[in-house]
């Protein structure tokens, strides 16, 4: 399959960098239960700001980044599970915003492996000839949508978006594969709740997280995703320069790691720093890669994602 070209990767987090300490206020947990059991230290939570304006910032940078103007780009794609509102779209908010007259803009939600599956929609639309140049951005404001009495999953989550723009590149290597299997362990539903930090009980949407089943699908469906991808392309892992993981868990990666025999550097995390930011974990990962010279021209790396759905998904490509 033809390849795609990255012009430019960016992100944006809110400024408001909840600690753990700071969480241990409102729960009982401690700094050290959450650092040994999952790897977050902190992670930012977003102060009235909503998806479609972390998306305008990162737009905006990826614009200035690739040396583009907005009626450059042909089709925005943005993957979110927590849009501002059921219609209009993210995207169509952000077209507006930035002023890419040309681009037509629709939002995909595949939980946390959005960005997986937003990559792989963005690849056919370019490597048909339909669309030149693609933005594509995964974000979330999760916090909207947290109880902050459930010690399960307060914990875990953090607001962000990353993108970046893409065209399409013949000369690139590209490979993937998707899945789904519709069960519930991870769900975005309408909960009571009862709130001791409001007056009476709250009727609102919530994550609920059943934490033990999703940690055992994450480490068995990625590691037969990233098999399966280096089968098919008659890769080993000494052909890529990084695997990037949806940023869930530390621990999660380490059962990949452990259970493939493949070493622990091998893999990008930056979990300790945002939390799990569902679709946007994976183009965060990429841009600070990219601005740190982790990763260059040439290189091959392996995005794998796995998330509510259930989905998952591995895409293998040259920088
Ligand atoms: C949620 C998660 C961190 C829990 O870690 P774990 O090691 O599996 O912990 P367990 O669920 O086995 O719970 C162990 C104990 O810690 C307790 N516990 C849970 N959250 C806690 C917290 N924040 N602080 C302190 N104790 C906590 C549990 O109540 C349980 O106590 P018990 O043994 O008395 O019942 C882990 O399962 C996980 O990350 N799962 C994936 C979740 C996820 O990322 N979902 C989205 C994927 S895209």
């Amino acid at each position: 399959m033809p390849g795609v070209k990255i012009h430019a990767t960016a992100r944006y987090v809110p400024q408001r960098a909840i600690t753990n300490d700071e969480i241990s206020n409102w729960v009982d947990t401690s700094d050290e239960w959450i650092l040994q059991r999952t790897g977050i230290s902190r992670r930012h939570m977003s102060d009235g700001e909503n998806t479609s304006d972390l998306c305008i910032q990162v737009a905006n940078k990826l614009l200035a980044k690739a040396g583009l103007a907005a009626d450059d780009i042909d089709l925005i794609l943005v993957t979110t599970v927590t849009p501002d509102y059921l219609s209009p779209s993210v995207s169509c908010i952000v077209q507006s915003a930035i002023g890419a007259t040309n681009a037509f803009a629709m939002d995909l939600n595949a939980a946390c492996t959005g960005f997986v599956y937003g990559l792989s929609v963005a690849h056919k639309y370019l490597a048909s000839g339909m669309c030149r140049r693609v933005m594509l951005i995964g974000a979330e404001v999760l916090t909207k949508y947290i109880d902050w009495t459930d010690r399960n999953t307060c914990i875990l989550f953090g607001d962000g978006a990353g993108g970046v723009i893409l065209s399409a590149d013949a000369n690139r290597q590209y490979a993937e594969k998707l899945h789904s299997r519709g069960a519930m362990p991870i769900t975005v539903s309408h909960q009571q709740v009862i709130n001791p930090l409001c007056e009476g009980d709250r009727e609102m949407d919530y994550i609920k997280v059943d934490g033990r089943e999703v940690f055992e699908f994450a480490v068995k469906s990625v590691t037969e995703s990233i098999s399966e991808l280096l089968k098919t392309t008659e890769m080993c892992v000494d052909d890529l320069r990084y695997i990037v993981p949806h940023q869930a868990n530390r621990r999660i990666v380490e059962g990949i790691s452990r259970k493939m025999k493949i070493d622990m550097s091998k893999f990008f995390i930056n979990i300790q720093n945002y939390g799990n930011t569902s679709s946007a974990s994976i183009p965060i990962a990429l841009s600070e890669m990219m601005e740190n010279g982790l990763i260059n021209e040439g290189d091959r790396i392996l995005l794998a994602g796995f998330g509510g759905g259930l989905t998952w998904g591995s895409i293998l490509l040259e920088i």
